[in-house]
């Protein structure tokens, strides 16, 4: 039994923030902020709007495309760094229980921007293993509210928003995913992190009002890194595959930074057309950046079946990874 990718969705919040706004709220610009990340503007969530109801709206897109109803999902795995609740219950279930699906699996996945692939992983295991027929993978992101929007070096870096996908056995090794590597080194957990309202800082007035549950980020630091290991991680994803990178039809990394992508897709010598970039319009949204992206090829009809994807992320743990697949899925007739 093979793991294929059948359908991608995504759920994109009304609400733009663009570079001027952040013109008016900290000491930047929009100049700074195109010239070193790419960024012009990125989407917020409502105030009342969760994690869970964009994953919620992404899955039933991704749940449609791939020609299934909610009860023939059998688990529900929900990769993000900005649960509804600190604790329990998981956003996965509670993203289940939206969806009127009960009696699953459900849980969530802690890899911060890698998120999307490690979930990738778990439900490719699962149903190779036969214990899984449709799993429903969901990245799925509210960072602005745990953004600190008095950090410039932060705050205008990030968006809301959420993917989701459909991973289901098939019989068709034409399909099947082909290879994800997953890899974390926590010795680098202190470049990109939330320090407070965990148990190490528990919450108290003093965590609150130091900000110390925002996201703080070394970020010239994690550059560094970013860059040397999706360069070494995709070089190696291909070679061990016997693939060489003009083979790839769409390469979709995690929309962190133009720059980063950019030296990364250089590396590989890939074409402009190979490479997917909505860092400009969305930012950086975590767990989410990957199956975003990869809704936006499919709705403007250039993601079609076979096309050969790689995709890779990196983000806090530090963790990162990539995934050699297929496009299993439908085109877009629309
Ligand atoms: O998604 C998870 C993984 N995340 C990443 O991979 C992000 C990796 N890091 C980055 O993308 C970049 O490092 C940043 C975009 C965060 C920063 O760009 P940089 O070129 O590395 O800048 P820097 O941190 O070295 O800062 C350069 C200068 C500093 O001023 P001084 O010390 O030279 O006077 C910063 O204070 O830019 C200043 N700066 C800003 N200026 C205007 C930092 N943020 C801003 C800002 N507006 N928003």
């Amino acid at each position: 039994m093979y793991a294929a990718l059948k359908s991608i969705g995504a759920y994109i919040p009304e609400k733009v923030m663009t570079n001027k706004d952040f013109e008016k709220m900290v000491d930047t610009s929009d100049e700074w902020i195109v010239k070193r990340t790419g960024i012009r503007e990125r989407h917020i969530a409502a105030e009342n709007e969760m994690t869970s109801d964009m994953g919620v709206e992404a899955a039933k897109v991704a749940i449609h495309r791939a020609g299934l109803k909610i009860n023939d999902i059998d688990m529900i795995v929900c990769a993000t760094i900005s649960p509804d609740y600190l604790c329990m219950p998981s956003t996965a279930c509670v993203i289940a229980s939206k969806l009127g699906r009960t009696n699953v699996t459900a849980f969530d996945i802690s890899a911060a921007c890698t998120g999307f692939i490690y979930a990738m992983a778990v439900a490719k295991a699962f149903i190779e293993s036969g214990m899984k027929k449709n799993v429903l993978i969901v990245g799925a992101e509210k960072l602005s509210a745990i953004v600190d929007y008095t950090d410039r070096t932060t705050c205008v870096l990030f968006g809301d928003g959420a993917g989701a996908a459909v991973i289901s056995a098939t019989n068709k090794k034409s399909e099947a995913i082909t290879d994800i590597h997953i890899s974390a080194d926590g010795s680098y957990g202190d470049l990109l992190m939330t320090p407070g309202c965990g148990v190490k800082e528990p919450c108290s007035q003093k965590v609150l009002e130091e900000k110390r549950c925002t996201m703080k980020m070394k970020g010239n630091e994690t550059f560094k890194i970013a860059v040397r290991t999706l360069t070494s991680d995709v070089v190696n994803i291909l070679n061990d595959n016997e693939i060489e990178a003009k083979d790839i039809t769409h390469f979709i990394p995690h929309q962190a930074n133009y720059r980063i992508i950019k030296a990364v897709g250089d590396a590989l010598k890939m074409t402009p057309e190979q490479v997917v970039l909505t860092v400009h319009k969305y930012g950086n949204t975590s767990s989410a950046s990957i199956p975003m992206a990869m809704n936006d090829i499919w709705e403007s009809g250039k993601l079609l079946p076979g096309d050969t994807l790689l995709l890779d992320a990196f983000g806090g743990g530090l963790t990162w990874g990539s995934a050699l697949l297929p496009f299993a899925g439908k085109a877009n007739k629309q």
